[in-house]
């Protein structure tokens, strides 16, 4: 009985029937090695299920709310019952995150979850699910299709007459932080769903380089500069990928400001060598006028990186391929566009710098071959083809 695969990217939206031996196949090439669309015409065949450009004009089914979440999230399920998580916007893009906010308390922001897939790619680690922005229309596309009476109560009219709703949630879901549109239209990300949980489980893993999510507490590795060498000798970062894979997540969120990240995710199905997913990147670009040098302590604390990562920054660094520039190119596709002020592509470009700094000072303390591991080699051997992961 073959079951609907969906996701979404920035040029189109996507329903695909595939069964369950092919997900695991179908999964790998969506996240691990090619774009979308070349993942598509690797199963799709002919690619016939694949419309490009339909995406801004599908319309939603019904809308719910995800529960569990700390703030509100819409679960937006598509005529052809695919389904995208909504994230509306909270914050307009100059808006940095005041500087009394924790990182717990910050607001996710819906143009951070769409630039994070675009320098997912462009850093080509290929974890981060799609994910693109929408224009909604409150009325037509969320109150009047949601079956859900609580959602529909928090409409209301606001004195500037725009259409405004809360839903609920255990943060920022009250009048006083309802989602005004203009007057009856908002912005929010649409971010694909991996498949369900029942044909492909997944385990979450806790972030060694955790925070606190508290107030007064430090963790563990904001007081022991040895804290690495205890994650090293610990399953699964004693053996395979999984500690360099950290240390791009590190790279990753350090570029963008992000936090927040506490889990991380891989399919279970693949066992404990396998990539490692990306979800939740709405608390980046919360401020650019900030570096927050806290989020490279697992990289200053391990001095270890892929050759593959290392090499890749280093282009990024070079003017032709400046990091800020490929990511205004790459984000100008998104119909949501532009989706990030001049000032937070201007801080990747000096986060970069940092980056590469705190490698050069590794190198120069440990030896290159200590720190930077040859991904390129074994890779290529393996697959026989060009070095990808
Ligand atoms: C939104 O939808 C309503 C119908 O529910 C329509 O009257 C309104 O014109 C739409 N707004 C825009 C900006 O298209
Ligand atoms: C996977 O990693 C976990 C550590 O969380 C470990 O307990 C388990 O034995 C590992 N599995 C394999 C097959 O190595």
């Amino acid at each position: 009985d073959p079951r609907p695969l969906r996701f979404t990217s920035g040029s189109g939206f996507i329903l695909i029937y595939i069964d369950q031996l092919t997900v695991h196949l179908f999964l790998i090439n969506i996240l691990f090695l090619r774009t979308l669309e070349e993942s598509c015409m690797l199963i799709c065949g002919d690619g016939s299920s694949y419309f490009p450009d339909k995406f801004s004009v599908t319309l939603f089914l019904s809308v719910a709310m995800k529960s569990g979440g700390t703030q509100l999230k819409l679960i937006m399920t598509f005529q052809n019952y695919g389904q995208a998580l909504f994230k509306p916007m909270k914050q307009t893009r100059e808006q940095e995150t005041p500087p009394d906010f924790f990182y717990f308390s910050d607001f996710e922001r819906h143009n951070a979850e769409i630039a994070a897939y675009h320098l997912d790619r462009i850093l080509d680690f290929r974890r981060v699910p799609p994910v693109t922005g929408r224009l909604v229309n409150m009325t037509k596309e969320i109150r009047d299709v949601t079956r859900d009476k609580k959602l529909w109560r928090t409409f209301f009219i606001s004195p500037a007459n725009n259409i405004c709703f809360y839903g609920e949630c255990s943060y920022y879901c009250s009048t006083e932080h309802a989602l005004c549109g203009k007057p009856d239209q908002i912005e929010g990300s649409l971010a694909a769903f991996l498949p369900d949980l029942a044909l492909a489980k997944r385990r979450t893993w806790r972030n060694p380089w955790r925070r606190s999510y508290h107030k007064r507490k430090k963790a563990e590795w904001e007081v022991d500069p040895d804290y690495c060498e205890e994650v090293k000798q610990t399953p699964p970062y004693d053996s395979g990928t999984r500690l360099l894979d950290i240390m791009d997540m590190t790279i990753f969120d350090f570029l963008m400001g992000n936090m927040d990240r506490h889990h991380y995710e891989t399919f279970e199905k693949f066992g404990n060598e396998t990539f490692i997913i990306h979800l939740d990147n709405g608390r980046g670009f919360g401020k650019h006028s900030h570096d927050e040098l806290s989020i490279l302590v697992p990289l200053s604390q391990c001095c270890r990186v892929k050759r593959s990562t290392h090499l890749r920054l280093q282009l990024l660094a070079k003017e032709e391929f400046r990091l800020s520039a490929l990511m205004e190119e790459s984000l100008q596709t998104d119909t949501l566009s532009p989706i990030l002020i001049r000032p937070h592509l201007e801080a990747m470009d000096r986060r970069l710098h940092l980056v590469l700094q705190v490698l050069a000072d590794c190198i120069e303390k440990e030896g290159y071959s200590n720190v930077v591991e040859d991904d390129l080699l074994v890779e290529g051997l393996n697959t026989g083809t060009a070095p990808q992961r």
